[in-house]
């Protein structure tokens, strides 16, 4: 296997974009990731995308935006899995670059959420669970994780304010992204007083429907000399069971222990060795399911972490380090590819306020469904 380095990325604003189309919104992050790494033909395109067959009736997004954005003719395909979709697209494109069928590839995560209506969206996001025996009963991708939040708190007698530092960080780190959907903090009162979306999961913890596009260029090491920005030292995906009563454990995260296994292992670290996480934070009850499955906390302690102040830039695990899903917003295939973006920022020490000092190791990991797909990517600087 090759080793795999990052040289350039791109990013358009997290946000409600009614004046651009899925092939612009992706032109731009891709242009921007091109421009930045200093090419102008890659090998192949991989897309990350969960909902433009549901929600604007176009798939084949990869012949569609190699076309637009000048590569007419290049490798070029959609890579989906659910919200996991954007991580899974850097997955493939590590694949390709390490076993030398490529030795450069763009992958750009797009998700436009915003163009339909509450009930034409809700309805594609239920699409990441298991339609016959959960969503055929009527609940919701947010129902589902409700479920979980509840059981969460009954098995471990937690308070639903115990989950308030997980959105008060994610806010608290928007602020400083000029990228982010939200960039107003929120205090503790604020987190209680707002209003229930599916008890006990209230708007403040959950993720928001938005639009948006990230691009990374991945290139081969040694083919590029001098001119990467991060390595990926660990790329893994595992999965379990889409329906959530169809596991033993369900408040365990089998996939997300089994993936960021695989990556420590790959990449030879361990959690204490991690400087930063970027989290699949889309409510703040998979925060704490994540960070435990991850080993950062024993079951039923994640939520610990939030409440003693160890996720901020300063603590002892900074997560959603840009704002997170949460606050920078979660436009769900393009979320993975955002996430390893701001590892790449953080590496490179271009985080501004929110830098983590001295950040050599980062991780990225972003779950399709609630956990039955799980993608893992630890990179380290250069
Ligand atoms: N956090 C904080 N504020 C939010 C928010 C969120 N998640 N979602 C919306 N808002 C704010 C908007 O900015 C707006 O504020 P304003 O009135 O000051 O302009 C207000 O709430 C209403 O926004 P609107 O877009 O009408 O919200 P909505 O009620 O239609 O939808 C949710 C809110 C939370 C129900 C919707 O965002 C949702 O379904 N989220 C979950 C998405 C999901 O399941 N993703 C997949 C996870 S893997």
């Amino acid at each position: 296997m090759r080793e795999v380095v990052i040289i350039g990325s791109g990013q358009t604003p997290v946000g409600e974009h009614w004046g651009k189309s899925l092939r612009h919104l992706g032109h731009d992050a891709i242009m921007a990731a091109m421009k930045d790494a200093d090419i102008s033909r890659p090998d192949a395109l991989y897309v990350g995308n969960m909902l433009s067959g549901q929600l604007a009736g176009q798939e084949h997004l990869g012949a569609l935006l190699a076309d637009f954005v000048g590569l007419r003719g290049i490798e070029a395909m959609k890579v989906e899995a659910a919200c996991g979709s954007g991580g899974a697209a850097v997955r493939v494109g590590v694949m390709a670059v390490a076993s030398a069928l490529a030795d450069i590839v763009v992958v750009c995560g797009i998700e436009k959420m915003t163009d339909t209506g509450a009930a034409e969206t809700t309805s594609g996001l239920a699409t990441a669970a298991d339609q016959e025996y959960e969503v055929s009963q009527g609940i919701s991708f947010v129902g589902l994780n409700a479920l979980l939040m509840r059981r969460y708190m009954h098995e471990y007698n937690v308070p639903d304010k115990a989950f308030a530092g997980f959105s008060i960080n994610a806010h608290a780190n928007g602020v400083n992204n000029p990228n982010a959907m939200f960039r107003s903090p929120i205090s503790e009162a604020a987190y209680l007083r707002a209003g229930m979306i599916c008890d006990p999961i209230n708007l403040m913890d959950s993720s928001p429907v938005c639009d948006g596009a990230a691009c990374v260029v991945l290139a081969a090491a040694d083919r590029f000399p001098g001119r990467a920005k991060a390595r990926v030292l660990a790329s893994a995906v595992a999965t379990d069971s889409l329906a959530v009563h169809d596991r033993d454990e369900p408040l365990f995260l089998r996939a997300a222990a089994e993936s960021s296994r695989r990556a420590y292992a790959q990449a030879r670290v361990m959690p204490n060795d991690i400087d930063l996480f970027e989290v699949h934070d889309a409510f703040s009850i998979m925060a704490a399911l994540s960070l435990e499955a991850a080993g950062f906390a024993p079951q039923g302690a994640g939520w610990q972490l939030a409440a003693d102040g160890e996720i901020g830039i300063a603590g002892r695990v900074p997560i959603s380090t840009m704002g997170g899903l949460k606050a920078r917003g979660h436009p769900v295939g393009a979320t993975g590819v955002y996430q390893v973006v701001e590892v790449v920022q953080q590496l490179t020490g271009q985080a501004g306020a929110n830098q983590v000092k001295g950040a050599t190791i980062g991780m990225a990991q972003n779950i399709g469904g609630s956990g039955a797909t799980v993608v893992t990517h630890i990179l380290g600087a250069v």
